[in-house]
């Protein structure tokens, strides 16, 4: 057995034998998993992705030297018969837990060094750096490898339901020119043209586009986005699209294949029926009812606007606010005050802060008044018409119509309208988890509509695309772009799941004066949109279809499918939340020749080096 040769292949995985295999002879490959010692006879777990297969290893008819040599993780080749397990050793959690395999000869294929972590089922969980830094192990581990056998199906599901729909699964390229898509680009220097760069795509926006102009008329594409942007839990720099674009259509028919998309990945990966239609929500109702363009609706807790009757109350904040054309927002924990700690009001505080707010009102309701940051300043008018708002509207959470009294919690931001809502967004959310008010177990699932075209930015005094510039305007609209920008409706759509941006599209512009309008209204010029367009302007004289898409982001689909904490646990080779690469200490430098070869030099800050 020390001789080298070839190895032994297998017959069947280590999930697959059944007692109707009793008495053949098979050969297994695979991992040890465990080895146990009874009174001279080994018992050891073989695993593959398939399962694990439990072989018995008698001393008398094997090398004792290479038996007493095996360790956990080794590679073997396992000949030996079937038989079945006496019923009172049957193994319930295994699929093959009612037979063994009797090894006939034990083959060791490759060795395994001592592993950094275990790779074993085991409940102790590895720290994260570690299992990125040998990422390879970490993915040989069963519960890590069941997220990517899921991935696989729904990318599978996906392909076979776009198929069946008639959308043509078409590349575009990866070295291209930047599309603006609201991140940094990552680039990529070209050595045949010194100093002119190729940017790797955002996303396919405008080749898809393009398709569309050629006639293709459904389009897919399960395809790789790269953006420069900070990363959070459900962010990565390089992440996969299910990207779309189809011809001759209206919001609801884009929004109609996604429906059923859903309906049938819900189905087949988890036996749950998703309901149809989804709920809808215009933008403007989202960001006064939930702070958040991405409302999580598994919990009815609502912000109430307030500033009627914030202006009867003696607080100047309060007044101040509203006078400047701002607001007061808040939400109201009915029967909470006495959750809530000096500490965890502390903490609100600090999400709110986190979020452009200066500061959090707040105010217990006691024994027919109030206690509190701001207690003092309400006044007995201000005080009741704060209880009358809070209670009358959303805020009434037990929908009892009551008003806000006593035992309630009541927080306040005075703010600009963006930040109030942004911020009690952010707080709602902690609230929410702090109250134990989600509902892990829900999928909630909405369309959002009606967004604005463009966003005003204070800081650069100047109108961004609130979606991306291709998105088309309401036809109605249209006659603002010019002298009301900020009112211009877009044709644009998100797909919400739990509080996550699932996916997000629009109907696009297909004539060319529009999109001439639409960049004018983001402060770009004529010459500096036909340098950056000109392909796309072009194009749309050719005959352009009307046209609209969407885009899914499939690693946030698979994280909340598997009800993943972090984006991470469904990319095979993630990024750190630092933006590098643990196992191949990517990104690095280079050398000087290569650098110079790109007519590059780079110029580091100390502190960066
Ligand atoms: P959008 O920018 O909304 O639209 O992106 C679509 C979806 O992609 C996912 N996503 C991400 N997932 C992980 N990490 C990231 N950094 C990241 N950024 C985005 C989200 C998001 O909803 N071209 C348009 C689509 C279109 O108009 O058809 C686009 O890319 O789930
Ligand atoms: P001050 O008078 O500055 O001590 O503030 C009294 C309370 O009002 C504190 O709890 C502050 O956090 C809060 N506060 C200050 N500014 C705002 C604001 N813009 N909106 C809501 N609360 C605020």
């Amino acid at each position: 057995m020390s001789e080298p040769r070839d190895f032994q292949r297998r017959t069947h995985t280590c999930g697959a034998l059944r007692t109707s295999d009793v008495d053949s002879s098979v050969v297994l490959n695979g991992w040890v998993e465990s080895i146990r010692d009874q009174g001279g006879i080994r018992f050891l777990d073989l695993r593959d992705r398939y399962g694990i297969t439990q072989v018995v290893l008698d001393p008398k008819g094997l090398e004792k030297d290479v038996l007493d040599k095996l360790r956990n993780e080794f590679v073997l080749g396992i000949s030996g018969v079937v038989r079945a397990r006496p019923a009172e050793l049957h193994n319930k959690k295994l699929a093959t837990g009612e037979i063994e395999v009797e090894a006939t000869d034990v083959q060791v294929l490759n060795r395994c060094e001592v592993p950094p972590f275990e790779i074993a089922a085991s409940k102790k969980e590895p720290g994260e750096d570690i299992r990125l830094k040998h990422r390879y192990l970490d993915l040989r581990r069963s519960r890590v490898q069941r997220a990517f056998l899921f991935r696989s199906r729904v990318t599978q599901i996906m392909r076979s339901f776009l198929d069946e729909d008639d959308f043509l699964d078409i590349e575009t390229p990866f070295l291209t020119r930047s599309t603006p898509e609201g991140a940094r680009d990552f680039l990529v220097p070209s050595r045949v043209h010194p100093g002119h760069f190729f940017a790797l795509p955002q996303s396919p926006q405008l080749f898809k586009q393009l398709f569309m102009v050629s006639g293709f008329d459904k389009y897919y594409q399960i395809v790789r986005c790269m953006r420069d942007e900070d990363l959070r839990a459900d962010r990565q720099p390089e992440f996969t699209q299910l990207d779309m674009e189809m011809s001759f259509v209206h919001e609801t028919d884009v929004q109609d294949v996604i429906d059923r998309l859903l309906v049938r990945l819900f189905k087949e990966l988890l036996d749950h029926d998703v309901e149809l239609p989804l709920p809808r929500m215009p933008y403007a109702e989202a960001m006064a009812k939930y702070g958040s363009d991405r409302p999580d609706t598994r919990f009815d807790l609502f912000i109430t606007d307030v500033s009627e009757a914030a202006k009867k109350t003696d607080f100047q904040v309060f007044q101040n606010a509203v006078e400047a054309g701002g607001a007061v927002r808040g939400l109201r924990l009915e029967g909470a005050a006495g959750q809530f700690s000096r500490k965890d009001i502390d903490a609100c505080e600090k999400v709110v802060k986190e979020y452009g707010a200066k500061g959090l009102a707040w105010v217990k309701l006691e024994d027919g008044g109030a206690k509190g940051s701001v207690a003092k300043f309400l006044g007995d008018a201000g005080l009741a018409a704060l209880k009358d708002a809070f209670g009358a509207g959303d805020g009434d959470l037990a929908g009892d119509g009551d008003l806000a009294g006593d035992g309630d919690l009541l927080l306040m931001v005075a703010d600009t309208e963006k930040v109030a809502a942004i911020s009690l967004g952010e707080l709602r959310l902690h609230c929410g988890r702090k109250l134990d008010l989600i509902d892990d177990s829900k999928f909630n699932l909405l369309w959002v509509t009606d967004f604005p075209l463009l966003e005003y930015s204070e800081e650069d005094g100047r109108y961004y695309a609130c979606h991306h510039p291709f998105t088309s305007p309401v036809f109605e609209d249209i006659q603002y772009l010019e002298s009301d920008p900020g009112r211009v409706r877009a044709r644009a759509y998100d797909v919400i799941l739990n509080g996550i941006e699932l996916g997000g599209g629009s109907i696009r512009i297909h004539d060319r004066d529009v999109q001439e309008k639409v960049f004018r209204a983001i402060d770009m010029s004529d010459q500096e949109a036909g340098g950056k367009f000109g392909f796309l302007l072009e194009a749309l004289q050719y005959g352009a279809p009307p046209h609209g898409g969407i885009a899914l982001g499939l690693d946030r689909l698979v994280m909340l499918l598997l009800g993943a904490p972090s984006i991470r646990d469904v990319i095979p080779f993630p990024k750190t939340a630092r933006g590098n690469c643990m196992m191949t200490e990517a990104p690095s430098t280079v050398a000087e020749a290569q650098l110079a070869e790109l007519s590059l030099r780079t110029e580091i800050p100390e502190d960066d080096s």
